[in-house]
């Protein structure tokens, strides 16, 4: 009898089970009421009493292999089921990826190069820590020009010639230097003037620089390109070149675009004069075109220059510079609808 339960034993050590079903039959068959325990347990009175401790004893050891088995089993298979339930059902679709915003700087600048592209400009960039010749000497504004004052710059101050470019106006000295007319590009980028901080002025900014070089290039052709860029941008065809002076431009002209006076704000934003200003632009120097390779005595062009800041402050109704470049995010998020 003794050599049949240990038998039992070794059964129940081998037994695998791979399902819930599997361990519960294998419960009910060791350790249920009817099961092979309770059944030894019965021959227990049949047992001579000198037998009756080895006796005991095998039997003890089935039923705690078997609890043990059936604890181990389910333990396993518990452990089974928690790795599917972090991956779950593979086939389910994704967490939703929340959607950020474009910055109002580049949700600007994008359209602005939109409208430009669209009557045959390409986009180029240059460096924001440039050098005296393309910031300045071959715009037209050699050493010691009073002009230069005009922007204050940010030297590097180990190195006078280095400095951080005040205007994109640099990017059209590097890209005439380097294409043969014609020439009809326009230059994104950041630039810096020492400025005090303030809620209008900044010490960094963006500009939009236009250059549009060919034979036969005349002022009407600026000012029909300016038409088109206001009435695509503000929806406002009405504009003026009031008559200004850049170095690198001869004639300069400013331009301002009619706003309109219907609002309280239109009469904040153009104090009270209906009228706003937008850009400098004017006619290519020749000195410009030579300092950069081009042939002044075959062609000829124009420039503008306008501020990116200025522009998405007066669409999105932002009343403070400084908020361009906080990184608020509950400034940012409110252009997740803008395009
Ligand atoms: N560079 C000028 C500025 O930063 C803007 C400008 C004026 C650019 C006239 C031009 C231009 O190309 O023709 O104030």
């Amino acid at each position: 009898m003794i050599d049949k339960i240990k038998e039992s034993i070794a059964e129940a050590e081998a037994f695998e089970a791979h399902t819930k079903e599997e361990i519960e039959a294998f419960r009910i068959k060791y350790l249920g009421k009817k099961g092979v325990l309770n059944a030894y347990f019965a021959e227990f009175k049949n047992v001579p009493n000198e037998q009756k401790k080895a006796f005991g004893q095998v039997i003890n050891q089935l039923k705690t292999t078997a609890e043990e088995k059936v604890n181990t089993l389910k333990e396993v298979l518990e452990s089974k089921e928690e790795v599917k339930g972090i991956y779950g059902d593979l086939s389910r679709p994704g967490e939703p990826i929340a959607i950020g915003a474009r910055h109002p700087i580049s949700l600007v600048k994008n359209q602005i190069i939109d409208i430009f592209s669209r009557i045959g400009f390409n986009v180029s960039e240059g460096p924001e820590i440039e050098d005296d010749w393309h910031n300045f000497t071959a715009l037209n504004l050699p050493e010691y020009h009073p002009a230069r004052d005009m922007q204050d710059t940010f030297f590097i101050q180990t190195d006078p010639d280095i400095l951080l470019r005040t205007h994109t106006s640099s990017v059209q000295v590097r890209y005439m230097e380097n294409n043969q007319p014609p020439i009809r590009t326009i230059s994104p980028g950041r630039v810096y003037r020492n400025e005090a901080i303030s809620s209008r002025s900044h010490c960094f900014f963006h500009q939009v620089e236009g250059l549009y070089i060919d034979k036969d290039v005349s002022f009407a052709d600026l000012k029909q390109t300016l038409q088109y860029f206001t009435t695509e941008m503000f929806g406002k065809s009405k504009i003026r070149l009031r008559p200004s002076y850049f170095p690198f431009t001869e004639p300069s002209a400013e331009v301002d675009v009619y706003w309109g006076l219907e609002t309280e704000i239109d009469h904040r934003i153009t104090k009270g004069t209906g009228w706003l200003e937008i850009m400098g632009c004017g006619m290519v120097d020749p000195n410009v075109l030579e300092n950069c390779g081009i042939d002044s005595k075959i062609y000829s062009g124009f420039a503008f220059g306008m501020g990116i800041d200025r522009i998405a402050m007066l669409l999105h109704q932002i009343g403070d510079i400084r908020l361009l470049s906080e990184n608020d995010v509950r400034f940012l998020e409110q252009f997740k609808s803008a395009l």
